[in-house]
This record gives C-alpha cells, sequence and structure tokens, in this order.
C-alpha cells in the first residue's frame, strides 16, 4: 500500500508514453518494479492458470486500462478495467470527472447476504409444511452454521429463512447467509446440501435442486451522482448543462418506458462494470446474470439506474445486486487479480461492490451523454482517438 492515498486525477495521463503511464500507476498505487512484470504477461502465467481450471494450453489477455478521476465516498480510486472494447475506459473516466464536480460518488453496498434455495417436491400439503419449517428456524439456522465455523468466528453465517411455494406441489426455502468478503458461492451451495435432508423431513417432502441464487437481491449496491449543470456543458454556462441534462432526463425515460431500450442502457452500465469485475477475478457471469433478473424482478424489464434534472444539477442513481469476493476462489491463486485490488486500495467486498456501482453509473452518463448531445459515434469515438492519439 502506498503510505497516502493515490490521486486518481491525472490531466494528460492519456497522452503519456506506455512505460510513463505506468510509471505513474506504480508511484500513485505504490507498486513495484516485479508488479509491473505481472502486467506484462496478462496477470498468471500457463502454469498458474493451468492451476485454475481444466485442460490448459495457455492463457488469454484482455488489455488493462486505468479509470480515472474516481472520488467514492469521498476516497480516490484508480480503477483497473480489464476490456477489449474501444472508448470505454476512456468515456468512464470522463464521465467520473463530471460526477468529481459534484462531489464524486456516494455508494452504499448492503451486506454481504447471499441466498442458497433448496427445492423441495412432492409436498402434500405446502400450508402445514410452510409452517413447520418455519417453527423449525432456529434448529435450520443452526444446522447452516454448524457447516461454516470459518465464518461465523470471522462475523458471519446464516442470518433467516424464508419459504416460498411454488406450483405442482413444490416448496423452496431460502436460506441467507453473510458471507462477508467471500463472493460465496461455495459456502452457500455446501450450506444448501447440508441443511436439505433435514428440510425435506420437515417438510414430508422429497429434495429437489441444492444451489445458490444468483438473483441476490439482499446484497445490493446503490450509488448516486450529481453533476452540477455548468460542469456538464461545454462551454461551462448553466443554461447549455440544464438543457443537456434534460436530454439525459429523456433518455434515462425512455430506457425506463421500453425494454428494448432498457437492454441497451444496462449494456452499457455492464461495459463500465464487467471490466472491473474481471480485472479482480469475480465471476462476471453471476454478476450478469444477478443484474438481468434484478432489472426484470417486477415482470418488466427495466435501467438498474435512473438519471433526472433536478434543481442543483443532472442526478443519477444505481440499484443493482452485486455479489463479488476479496478472498478466495480465483482471488487466491490469480497474482493479476490480487494487484488489481491492490490498486483499487481495497480488501473489503463490500467497498469493491461500491466501487464497481460507481463506474456501472459512470459509464452510463457516458453513453447517456454522448446519444443525447452528439450520438455514440462522434462522442466515444472521438474519446477513444484521442486516448490513443490517433488523427480524425
Ligand atoms: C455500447 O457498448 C453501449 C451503449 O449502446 C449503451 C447505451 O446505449 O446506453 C452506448
Amino acid at each position: 500500500m502506498p503510505e497516502s492515498r493515490p490521486n486518481s486525477r491525472i490531466p494528460g495521463f492519456y497522452k503519456l508514453p506506455l512505460d510513463q503511464r505506468r510509471n505513474e500507476l506504480l508511484s500513485q498505487a505504490g507498486l513495484s518494479a516485479e508488479d509491473l512484470l505481472l502486467l506484462d504477461m496478462g496477470g498468471v502465467d500457463a502454469s498458474g492458470a493451468d492451476k485454475i481450471v481444466e485442460n490448459v494450453v495457455g492463457i488469454y489477455a484482455l488489455p488493462l486500462g486505468l479509470g480515472l478521476n474516481f472520488l467514492i465516498n469521498g476516497v480516490d480510486r484508480l480503477i483497473p478495467m480489464a476490456v477489449e472494447e474501444p472508448s470505454v475506459i476512456a468515456a468512464a473516466s470522463n464521465a467520473a470527472r463530471l460526477v468529481r464536480e459534484g462531489g464524486g460518488f456516494t455508494a452504499r453496498a448492503d451486506e454481504s447476504v447471499m441466498t442458497a434455495q433448496v427445492e423441495l417436491r412432492e409436498v402434500v400439503d405446502t400450508t402445514r409444511s410452510t409452517a413447520a419449517i418455519e417453527s423449525a428456524r432456529a434448529e435450520i439456522i443452526a444446522l447452516a452454521d454448524a457447516t461454516l465455523p470459518r465464518l461465523r468466528e470471522r462475523g458471519g453465517g446464516c442470518r433467516d429463512l424464508d419459504v416460498r411455494s411454488l406450483p405442482d406441489h413444490r416448496l423452496v426455502v431460502h436460506l441467507h447467509i453473510d458471507c462477508l468478503d467471500a463472493m460465496g458461492a461455495n459456502m452457500v451451495n455446501t450450506v444448501a446440501e447440508a441443511v436439505a435432508d433435514r428440510l425435506a423431513e420437515i417438510a414430508e417432502a422429497k429434495v429437489g435442486l441444492r444451489i445458490l441464487t444468483n438473483l441476490c437481491d439482499r446484497r445490493v449496491v446503490h450509488v448516486d451522482g450529481r453533476v452540477p449543470y455548468r460542469a456538464l456543458a461545454a462551454d461551462s454556462s448553466a443554461e447549455a448543462g440544464a438543457a443537456l441534462a434534460r436530454d439525459i432526463e429523456a433518455a434515462s425515460r425512455f430506457a425506463e418506458d421500453d425494454s428494448y431500450r432498457a437492454a441497451t442502457h444496462n449494456k452499457g452500465i455492464m461495459n463500465g462494470v464487467d471490466p472491473v469485475v474481471i480485472a479482480t477475478g469475480n465471476d462476471w457471469r453471476g454478476i450478469e446474470a444477478g443484474a438481468h433478473a434484478f432489472a426484470a424482478r417486477d415482470g418488466r424489464y427495466k435501467p438498474l439506474a435512473t438519471w433526472r434534472a433536478e434543481d442543483d444539477g443532472l442526478v443519477g442513481r444505481l440499484k443493482m445486486p452485486m455479489a463479488l469476493g476479496t478472498v478466495g476462489g480465483t482471488l487466491q491463486v490469480h497474482p493479476g487479480a490480487q494487484l488489481a485490488l491492490r490498486i483499487l486500495g481495497t480488501s473489503s467486498a463490500r467497498e469493491l461492490a461500491e466501487i464497481i456501482g460507481s463506474v456501472g453509473l459512470a459509464q452510463n452518463l457516458a453513453a447517456l451523454k454522448a446519444l443525447a448531445g452528439e450520438g455514440i459515434q462522434r462522442g466515444h469515438m472521438a474519446l477513444h482517438r484521442r486516448a490513443t492519439g490517433q488523427k480524425t
């Protein structure tokens, strides 16, 4: 860790030659020359990869860039982003600079609660079995906790359970487990398997599936960001900024009213989310599944972030599930993922969720601003050319 927090506002970073950008990262994030070598080989070598998955024949690399200008809950963060799409990193950095003018992102992540599902089939009387499971709540929670002694020691564990009924004589028992800094998939699946037989006995039913749900709606990140009108307009005029803000609000309302548009709006959010999820060795398929199930939770697919032109500026709000780990899983065996966490300056899964939610909101702002203004092709591609020093 560096002595002091890095400054993520580095004007002209994009103009520096690659080696100078790396030196800047080295000094800002307190890295060593060895750490930089790690970045040359994609964060993991073939023999390391051989320990992660099966049938390894090599490694496959993505560009890793730094998202800049991020001020999140009053703390400056350098954002490692692994992504192949041009303009994503430049656009996120640009939008983060606008939100910085309004005081930065305010983010809050729920506790790291993952949910195990135990499906019970052939339930004779679902009402009676539901009541029986609910009255055995303490016993089942104790049984779940007994499978997670190390998590319990650190203050995590099973917090609650509830029972839902499904058609065709089925019940689903949800066990809610605080996984602390782990993503928790393995722990939650272990719990589901450990309690299933006893639940079936209590419910006089047969055991069905036992697995986590990726719709982790108790592990949601909430992010707000405000851009003052003057910061929004190219000519720094409050009137032009307010007019653009109204157009961005209209773009948000389009997504709120139309699922076809909401899908693309949310794709723009995931443009920011996934690169950081990938760089930190987390399960981006789980994040994607959770995001889209959450977006459709009311029966119609909706945007994960919305924007309003308010009295004191353009205000964006994002809410989405964010199941991430800063310990265990791939992280343990992927030096590049460990390095990404050091660059971010966090070892807390909740803080990581707050950071990644903020990048998602920034990315969404960048897309809507370009779409509402000059159009995506001119807006984003101009950013890309600027970032890579290409001539128009
Ligand atoms: C492109 O990767 C993402 C956008 O289509 C998102 C959006 O339309 O909001 C620009």
